[in-house]
């Protein structure tokens, strides 16, 4: 395997890589979903089921993600074509689900952004208090933020791996680090009433995690960990000889895991501390950092607007890291595939995501008087269900499955034989490589299909019928992938990372 074209347009330093991956990893999920789902799942138990399975699973569809891209040095549709070409398709797949997740992901950074922005409005008082119903059902607002949210992304995506991607991670995770300590350090001290936040969060209650809690923990460091959507094949494939993909795929994964909770440990203790009353259910849903925090900021009075800045701040940066690495997956394929100049396919790909955020923005808010409704959900819920829920698992199994399975010429059930196969195809993750081998070829799909299976009927339960909009749907984009790629990309050359212009 030769990783020569690493250097003409790739990370160059192996931090670099892993502050670019991690800054993929860590976004709203971390911020905002884990630390209502583990207070909503049984608070230290969901934490420790979470981190078993960012162990088991997470960690080693990261190393097979990653390690996809390495070895292709090329795009998902051609990483997959190198193992078998009619497995092209899941390569067409796993940029198609970033494209959509793209599409509403920029609307909740245009969010944060008019959060912080607020956090200066001169009054004390009105600071952040300003409701979260009247801004996201108004027409303009939202699209203002999140096209502004979309340029900054396309900015850097523009500058390249190595001189945008890469050189912004450098600053903005450090920074986002930093920012969190210090919030929480704040949030700690805040006196008596931190200790009920503290136990709110993660006081240990097996009963209320059930098995549904496992299968959400499970989801959640998928989604958490970007895994299953391309983003790790394409920061992987601009990796070389210099970056080790095991010692790479912990480091994201502790990092992502020790900032989601960080984030419970300044959120629950700030409400509970000075807004108990919040400390509810509301408490443990998408509410809480859009409609429960501003209030807690401003009860802060004056400091409370550096601290809601500081906060929205460092979301901001955790959403624009994210969505930088979910637009560059089509951005880096159909650079490729048709040898088209970066700076213009990031500003067309922006385009269309930008025109696809606006049903999505008046959905969400329900602008012009009713929501926009598709099969009884709001646009965003319809498609992160059908990128999150049905599809990234089939992007993640198909990851593990092909390392485990794919790379030897001959299939095999013997761990050792693949074991072999897997260093002479260049992946050694010395002591730990028995370990993954057997993961990766047993166990870690075999639950990636639970995840599937038990979430979807989860949520067939929790929703009823009008789930199965989603699931065929997903089907339905599963099929259109496999026709579009059967039909236009099957024979022809998909091209690589030394096709990009710059
Ligand atoms: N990992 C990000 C988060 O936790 O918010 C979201 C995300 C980024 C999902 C990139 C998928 C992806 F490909």
């Amino acid at each position: 395997m030769k990783n020569n074209q690493s250097s003409k347009n790739g990370f160059i330093s192996g931090i670099g890589f892993i502050l670019a991956a991690a800054g993929s990893a860590v976004g709203l999920g971390n911020l905002w979903a884990f630390p209502y789902k583990t207070s909503a799942n049984g608070g230290a138990a969901f934490v420790l089921v979470y981190i078993i399975c960012v162990a088991l699973v997470g960690s080693i569809a990261m190393i097979s993600e990653i390690y996809l891209g390495k070895r292709a040095q090329a795009n998902p549709v051609t990483a997959y074509k190198k193992i078998k070409r009619p497995l092209g398709f899941i390569g067409i797949v796993v940029i198609l689900i970033p494209t959509l997740i793209t599409c509403y992901y920029c609307v909740l950074g245009g969010w944060t952004l008019r959060y912080a922005v607020n956090s200066f409005q001169s009054i004390p008082s009105a600071n952040n208090a300003v409701t979260f119903a009247p801004f996201v059902s108004n027409v303009f607002e939202p699209l203002f933020y999140t096209v502004i949210f979309l340029i900054l992304a396309a900015l850097i995506i523009m500058g390249g791996i190595k001189d945008g991607i890469e050189k912004s991670s450098k600053i903005l995770m450090p920074a986002l680090f930093i920012i969190l300590i210090f919030i929480v350090i704040y949030c700690l001290c805040l006196g008596d009433g931190v200790k009920g936040g503290l136990e709110f969060y993660l006081k240990p209650d097996f009963s209320a995690l059930g098995f549904s809690g496992i299968i959400a923990a499970m989801g959640q460091a998928f989604f958490s960990l970007s895994l299953g959507m391309g983003a790790m094949i394409a920061y992987g494939s601009y990796t070389g000889e210099n970056i080790k993909v095991g010692k790479s795929a912990v480091m994201i994964c502790i990092f992502d895991t020790l900032v989601a909770f960080l984030a419970g440990l300044a959120i629950f203790p700030a409400i509970s501390a000075l807004s108990p009353e919040n400390l509810g259910a509301n408490a443990q849903g998408p509410g809480l950092i859009y409609q429960i925090l501003p209030k807690v900021f401003d009860k802060m009075g004056g400091i409370g607007q550096v601290l809601s800045f500081a906060f929205f701040s460092m979301v901001i940066i955790a959403a624009l890291t994210s969505v930088i690495s979910i637009l560059e997956v089509s951005v880096q394929f159909i650079s490729q595939k048709f040898k088209t100049n970066r700076k213009k396919t990031t500003l067309i790909m922006a385009i269309v995501c930008g025109l696809c955020s606006i049903p999505i923005t008046w959905s969400v808010g329900g602008a012009y008087g009713g929501k926009i409704v598709v099969f009884g959900f709001d646009l965003l819920t319809f498609l992160d269900e059908i990128a999150n829920t049905v599809l990234m698992p089939v992007g993640a199994f198909f990851a593990c499955f092909s390392i485990g399975w794919l790379i030897d010429k001959k299939p095999t059930v013997n761990p050792m034989k693949t074991l072999n196969a897997l260093k002479n195809d260049g992946l050694d993750l010395g002591a730990f490589s028995k370990i993954f081998v057997i993961m990766v070829k047993f166990v870690t799909p075999l639950l990636i299909l639970l995840v599937e299976i038990m979430g979807v009927i989860g949520k067939l339960q929790s929703y009823g019928n009008i789930y199965w909009s989603i699931i065929i749907t997903s089907l339905l984009l599963i099929a259109i992938c496999v026709i579009v790629f059967f039909a236009f990309f099957y024979k022809k050359d998909c091209g690589t990372n030394a096709d990009e212009i710059n």
